[in-house]
């Protein structure tokens, strides 16, 4: 198989997690593409992810500290993997096309529309692939929900409702998904929410929300992020910051379809965590599988009553998952999975990764192209924007910038 060079950009904690990625995809036997380099600004990040790649890999990328630099004296490489933190995506993003890659961007794509137009309109010029890396509905057990909701099973859906209550006061992962022009935490977490809901009902047209900072001081927690992805980074978390994040975003959400949404995005909860959803349609409802943790889907159908685990595969006897997805997983058809969440976390990454080798040799159109990823951020700011105008804003206001007000500052920091 053709082996596409690529470099990762971002030798931070997801710049680590797509590293493990690739991992899972070179000993799953399918690997389209090879890590050839790896580039961050900080240069001791950089090497750190290339000591860490020749450990897992078998072979050290190069490093670098500058994309042009790169260009320079490795032309050989055709594509990169941006993972630097979310207010850099647009200009990391854009000058990677002039530079000619092919772009594989973490979520979200930008964090106003104005920077995610400045990615699409370099993506269009360059004739490149853009490939938004959202990697949620790609688990088996999510790529069931949607079948399931396809198939009628709970009818035509009506509502639904969701919502997460945790973070108290602690920095959540690295003090930057504070910081509003960086890319605050609900937006940061909310764009992976909204890819999901939309991918299961269709498009979110309007949106009626209240924002809060209920915790604008912060203070350093127990531990910093998931497992050990963020252990390295941990004695640079301050000891307190000033945040200027929304931590609370309570939304209505109207969908296209007719479906009415009910999301509560709450990282500033203290006491006991909450993290709930369910589909309610004409006929049932259903508990959608939470992305990575592999537990069943559970039904409640009327006259059927509940099903769930292996018998939901019943109901979709045409369902099946890809080759490598299978591969991965172990089967083409799962009702749930017990996997450590080091290895789903991997595993979704592994797709993209090999999606994108995929677009670049054959055309092949990435699922998650610019427009949803400009959609996913628009849903997440037309709630930040209809708290701060006091009133129900569509989606298309935020993507037309029709109205902008919330977005004004960033586009401002980041001279946009
Ligand atoms: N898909 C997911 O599940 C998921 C999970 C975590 C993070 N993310 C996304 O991944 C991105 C990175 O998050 P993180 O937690 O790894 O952040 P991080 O702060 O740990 O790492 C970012 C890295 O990018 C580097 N960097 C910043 N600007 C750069 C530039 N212009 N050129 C080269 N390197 C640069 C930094 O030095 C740092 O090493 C964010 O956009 C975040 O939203 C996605």
């Amino acid at each position: 198989m053709v082996q596409i060079p690529i470099a990762i950009v971002g030798a931070g904690g997801m710049g680590g997690r797509h590293l493990r990625a690739l991992g899972a995809l070179y000993e799953s036997g399918m690997a389209n593409v090879k890590l050839e380099a790896v580039c961050d600004t900080r240069e001791e990040n950089a090497i750190f992810l290339a000591d860490f790649a020749e450990e897992l890999l078998g072979s050290r990328p190069q490093v670098f500290t500058s994309m042009e630099d790169m260009r320079n004296q490795r032309p050989d490489i055709e594509a990169v993997d941006i993972t630097t933190d979310s207010g850099s995506h647009h200009l990391v993003a854009e000058m990677a096309f002039d530079l000619g890659y092919h772009v594989l961007c973490e979520k979200p794509l930008s964090l106003t529309v104005r920077g995610c137009n400045r990615v699409i309109d370099a993506w269009k010029k360059s004739g490149k692939v853009l490939s938004v890396a959202e990697q949620e509905r790609r688990d088996p057990i999510c790529r069931l929900n949607k079948a399931v909701i396809d198939s009628g099973a709970i009818g035509k859906p009506y509502s639904f409702l969701l919502g997460s209550a945790t973070g108290g006061d602690t920095i959540i992962i690295l003090p930057w998904r504070h910081y509003k022009n960086i890319g605050g935490i609900f937006v940061d977490a909310g764009v992976h929410v909204v890819d999901q809901m939309m991918y299961y009902l269709g498009d979110i047209e309007e949106v009626f929300a209240v924002s809060k900072v209920w915790e604008p001081k912060r203070y350093k927690g127990d531990r910093i992020g998931v497992h050990d992805f963020y252990d390295r980074w941990a004695k640079e978390v301050p000891d307190e910051i000033d945040a200027d994040a929304e931590d609370m975003v309570i939304s209505t959400l109207k969908f296209k379809s007719g479906a009415v949404g009910q999301w509560t995005s709450f990282f500033a909860a203290h006491g006991e965590p909450i993290n709930y959803s369910m589909i309610y349609g004409s006929k049932g409802s259903m508990v959608p599988a939470r992305q990575r943790r592999g537990d069943p889907l559970t039904l409640t159908i009327d006259g059927v009553g509940a099903v769930s685990g292996d018998e939901v595969l019943e109901l979709v006897p045409d369902f099946h998952l890809d080759e490598l997805t299978a591969r991965l997983f172990g089967s083409d058809r799962l009702g749930s999975y017990s996997l450590p969440l080091k290895d789903p976390d991997r595993f979704l990454v592994a797709l993209e990764y090999y999606e994108l080798g995929q677009c670049i040799a054959d055309g092949t159109k990435p699922e998650v192209d610019a427009y949803i990823g400009r959609k996913d951020l628009a849903v997440c700011n037309a709630a930040l924007e209809s708290s701060v105008l006091g009133r129900p804003v569509t989606v298309e206001e935020i993507e037309n910038e029709q109205t902008a007000q919330y977005e004004a500052s960033i586009n401002s920091h980041w001279g946009i």
